[in-house]
């Protein structure tokens, strides 16, 4: 085992999570599953080693905290505020292994090298347990029962298999009607400071290990659901169908269209066809949709423009449209102290007397749903090609190493403003 909080030590326990896996062919843990709990485990252990005393909430979250001056103290403890460290530790399927566990494990990485560092605040690190909604469809339920913003209608929502939100809750061993005590009081907080890949190509265009985040895009999420008629391919004449995949088809590059005379994005990422047979016309198809917009408002007429297409197209083609809205997000921004620690880390880590670079987020973070409680601010680390949510997913040991030294400089930076 390397050494503890060393960059070797946070590129090992990234390879080591990778073993939490539904799949043996692939990365991929989702919400609530045999997975998620055993990575819990190894997270907490890490974070034992690291001098936190750890707590699964009400949500499935893994926390470790320590008291401002030093000692393990129990996740939550009031009167002494916390600033927390951290990141998500489920993934997309077929996932890299960086997004969300890197932030986790530099956090844990941050808190061993200010161990014995004295601090104006508590020092938390978290392992959120649901960013990407790959189960439920619903992203950000470990954040978002964090911040007190649990909606009970979520409750029915179901996996690809039909289990329920609540089913799965039950089944992982955690009580539904309990899910109100992950909430944070946020008098109990200092901030949620969250380092994590950029998931895009500016750093590396630029030439940057690092930079910090300005704002996350708000997001929202459909189920799009086109409704035929499953008939005869052969002995149906093109007159008389009602074929929704063709509907759907229709919709998805309407949806491209929409979305490039804006500055939004729009991706269709998932498209099942029933019955799904090789001689039946399709009676039914659904679809996902992801919107992201810099502004909640620009996000929000793109919608209203691609549900006109999709009445209008229904309308055609003699098919039905319906939609259900399965997550919704606000644009965030970054709160300025916590933007001027995380600069002031990376001018620190990278000793270059150019202001560190400032991006905004099309990705979806945590501290969308933590900016209800508390100020929020995030580390990018450059990831090469840009490239996330697949398994070429990469970032080097080196920029992790910068990473690791403006993290825990944004820490000191803050204490001392702080303190
Ligand atoms: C999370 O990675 C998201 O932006 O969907
Ligand atoms: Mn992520
Ligand atoms: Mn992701």
């Amino acid at each position: 085992m390397t050494e503890i909080g060393t960059t070797e030590w946070v590129m090992a326990r990234c390879d080591d999570l990778t073993r939490h896996s539904a799949r043996p062919d692939a990365l991929e843990r989702v919400y609530l599953s045999p997975e998620h709990s055993a990575a819990n485990t190894a997270v907490r252990a890490w974070m034992l080693d690291a001098g936190l005393d750890t707590e699964t909430d009400a949500a499935g979250n893994i926390w470790g905290r320590r008291a401002a001056g030093g000692t393990p103290q129990r996740p939550g403890t009031p009167g002494e505020p916390a600033l927390v460290l951290g990141s998500h530790l489920d993934t997309v399927p077929d996932a890299g292994r960086y997004d969300g566990m890197l932030g986790v494990v530099l956090a844990i990485a941050v808190a061993h090298r200010l161990r014995d560092t004295i601090l104006p605040f508590a020092l938390e690190v978290v392992g959120f347990s649901d960013e990407e909604g790959t189960r439920f469809g619903k992203a950000l339920l470990g954040s978002c029962a964090a911040s007190g913003q649990w909606d009970p209608a979520w409750w029915d929502q179901a996996d690809a298999d039909g289990v329920t939100l609540r089913e799965a809750f039950l089944r992982f061993g955690l009580a539904p009607d309990r899910v109100g005590d992950a909430a944070r009081n946020p008098a109990d907080l200092v901030g949620y400071l969250e380092a994590h890949i950029e998931q895009g190509p500016v750093l590396e265009a630029q030439d940057l290990p690092l930079g910090y985040v300005t704002t996350i895009a708000g997001a929202r999420r459909f189920v799009l659901t086109v409704t035929g008629e499953a008939r005869h391919a052969g002995g149906t004449p093109f007159a008389r169908r009602r074929d929704a995949l063709v509907a759907a088809a229709h919709l998805v590059t309407r949806i491209e269209e929409l979305a490039r005379a804006t500055d939004c994005l729009a991706t269709v990422g998932d498209l099942r066809v029933e019955p799904g047979a090789v001689n039946v016309i399709p009676g039914r198809a659904e679809l996902t949709l992801d919107l992201r917009g810099r502004t909640d408002a620009g996000r929000d007429a793109l919608w209203e423009r691609i549900a006109a297409a999709g009445r209008e197209i229904a309308d055609t083609r003699g098919v039905t449209f319906e939609h259900t809205e399965t997550h919704r997000a606000p644009s965030t921004t970054c709160a300025p102290r916590l933007i001027e620690a995380v600069a002031s880390g990376i001018a620190e880590a990278t000793a270059t007397t150019s202001d560190p670079l400032g991006l905004w987020s099309p990705a979806g973070h945590d501290g969308m749903a933590m900016d209800a409680v508390t100020d929020v601010g995030m580390l990018f680390l450059r990831c090469r090609d840009g490239i996330s949510h697949h398994p070429d997913e990469h970032v080097d040991a080196e920029d992790v190493g910068v990473a690791l030294d403006a993290y825990t400089a944004a820490v000191l930076a803050l204490a001392k403003e702080i303190g």
